[in-house]
């Protein structure tokens, strides 16, 4: 998987096409969707229009709460890929617990039986807590790939990041520029004002050199390109430092203990 991807929460179908087909002309390769996002089909047009192979994309959608379930969460598979027009994705993820409703462990044996059937490439989780991928290892055999959560440098999450780095699942930062809200910190734009870069590239760079997947979303072309121009420059040890001094464990989105 692309440790740097697209993604397109809050982006209307419509306006979805043209945003995946900016990102896939800037070079992302990987892209992150949700059947919640009611974007799907947008997205597809971008991805059959794009003239790239399948084998050069890395697609990434999730089951909706309200669809989990064994035979509900293979229904929203097949609903997915026909919206996107495409045969398999590349990681299908629960998209949160929703502990009160137990349905989770039956919508992992779903996922297990499209990754055995070959229909699905790698499947994983979301917004999961240490005691709901415990309970997938104990009572399940396949290990989620990854565990995409909030992340942010208000919001760092270094024991949940241990832990799934400790049962080989990669983390994966949603709102890693906490839908913008730490683009004014003065740390950050200290540091970006040193390097001559954003201070959106210092956060993403961040991301990057702690070893998380990032997927930062924009519909801004100019913002597009240069979220991922990434690779010119490099934070030194005591910008890190300073960096994972901003950690004040702050959530933007909800608590996954209590969304259902
Ligand atoms: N699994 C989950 O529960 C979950 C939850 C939330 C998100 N996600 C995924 O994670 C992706 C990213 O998270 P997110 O969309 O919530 O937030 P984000 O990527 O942290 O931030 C997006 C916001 O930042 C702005 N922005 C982007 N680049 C910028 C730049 N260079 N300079 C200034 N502003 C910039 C965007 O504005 P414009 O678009 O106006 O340019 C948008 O308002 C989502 O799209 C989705 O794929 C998953």
């Amino acid at each position: 998987m692309p440790q740097l991807g697209f993604g397109v929460f809050q982006v209307p179908d419509a306006q979805a096409t043209d945003a995946v087909t900016t990102a896939l002309q800037a070079g992302y390769r990987s892209i992150d969707t949700a059947a919640l996002y009611r974007n799907e089909s947008g997205v597809g047009r971008a991805i059959a229009g794009s003239g790239l192979s399948r084998d050069e994309l890395f697609v990434t959608s999730k089951v909706w709460n309200s669809d989990q379930g064994y035979d509900s969460t293979l229904r929203a598979y097949d609903a997915s890929l026909s919206r996107l027009g495409l045969e398999f994705l590349d990681l299908y993820l629960i998209h949160w617990p929703t502990p009160e409703r137990d349905l989770y462990p039956e919508t992992w044996r779903a996922l297990e039986k499209l990754l055995a059937d070959g229909r699905v490439r790698a499947i994983g989780v979301s917004n999961f807590q240490p005691a709901h991928l415990q309970r997938l290892f104990d009572e399940f055999d396949v290990v989620p790939a990854v565990n995409q959560i909030e992340l942010h440098p208000r919001l760092q999450q270094s024991q949940l990041r241990e832990f799934d780095a400790a049962h080989g699942i990669a983390t994966e930062a949603w709102a890693p520029l906490a839908q913008s809200a730490v683009l004014d910190d003065p740390v950050l734009t200290a540091i970006a004002q040193r390097l001559g870069v954003t201070t959106a590239q210092v956060v993403l760079r961040w991301h990057l050199q702690v070893g998380n997947i990032v997927i930062p979303k924009s519909v801004t072309p100019a913002r597009i390109v240069a979220n991922i121009d990434l690779f010119g420059f490099e934070l030194s040890d005591d910008d890190m430092k300073q960096i994972a001094g901003l950690d004040q464990s702050r959530r933007i989105g909800a608590d996954p203990d209590y969304v259902n």
